[in-house]
């Protein structure tokens, strides 16, 4: 397919001619194909007993989480600490949700394992990049199961001097909780089941599922 052909138009612009430019107009000319339970695009998608969240269920809940929080923050400036990995898809979504001015920065903490789970004792792998003195954080979370990795954080931030700090997180499993924090912004209250998609990781896979799925006990040798 030629550029006028897709509506392109380029006249008096000098033409972008790439080494895989006759590749880059072929992908133009295919269809887009959704992801979707059964689809091969996700070969490990029968590993998944059922599907929890939709896509189009995320997608509008997370749009009026952003459209909340821009109210919220009406005339300030939030930073958003987004915690890797597993946040990473919603950290995406809901900042293009947000209007008001912002900034997003990043840490990543060490897992504490399952032996010293109800320690809540986590290191930091990657601090924030910019100071948040004075600043207005809200901690974006996937999930927050028994609280400990939350608990910590609130206290990490809190230390830096911060203007305040709130949370936003897709999931929220209260059965699991292990200590009481509060949750400020939740997509969805989840039951107790092995969760998966849209960030959320089984020894570091399906993350890349548009959904929020229950993953099948046999998978992680599980009830
Ligand atoms: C998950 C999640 C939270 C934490 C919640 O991270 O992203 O940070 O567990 O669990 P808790 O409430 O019991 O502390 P995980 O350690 O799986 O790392 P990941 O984000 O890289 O998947």
């Amino acid at each position: 397919m030629r550029s006028d052909e897709c509506g392109i138009r380029n006249e008096g612009q000098p033409q972008l001619r790439t080494p895989h430019s006759e590749l880059n107009t072929q992908m133009l000319s295919q269809p887009f194909r959704p992801h979707s339970l059964g689809s091969d695009l996700h070969a490990s998608e029968s590993d998944v007993e059922s599907i929890l969240l939709s896509e189009e269920q995320i997608r509008q809940r997370v749009a009026e989480l952003g459209a909340q929080i821009s109210r919220d923050y009406e005339g300030r400036e939030p930073v958003f600490v987004s915690v890797l990995v597993g946040a990473v898809m919603f950290t995406a979504d809901l900042l293009r949700s947000v209007t008001i001015p912002c900034s997003l920065d990043f840490m990543a903490i060490s897992s504490y394992g399952k032996e010293s789970r109800s320690s809540g004792v986590v290191r930091v792998m990657k601090d924030l990049d910019e100071s948040v003195e004075s600043k207005h954080v809200i901690i974006v979370e996937d999930i927050i199961d028994t609280g400990l990795t939350l608990n910590y954080l609130l206290d990490n931030i809190r230390n830096r001097g911060v203007a305040s700090v709130k949370v936003a997180a897709l999931l929220d499993k209260p059965s699991r909780r292990l200590t009481d924090v509060s949750v400020d912004y939740v997509g969805f209250e989840v039951p107790d089941e092995f969760v998966i998609g849209y960030g959320l990781d089984f020894a570091q896979r399906y993350r890349n599922f548009p959904y929020v799925g229950v993953l099948r006990p046999e998978v992680y040798g599980g009830k």
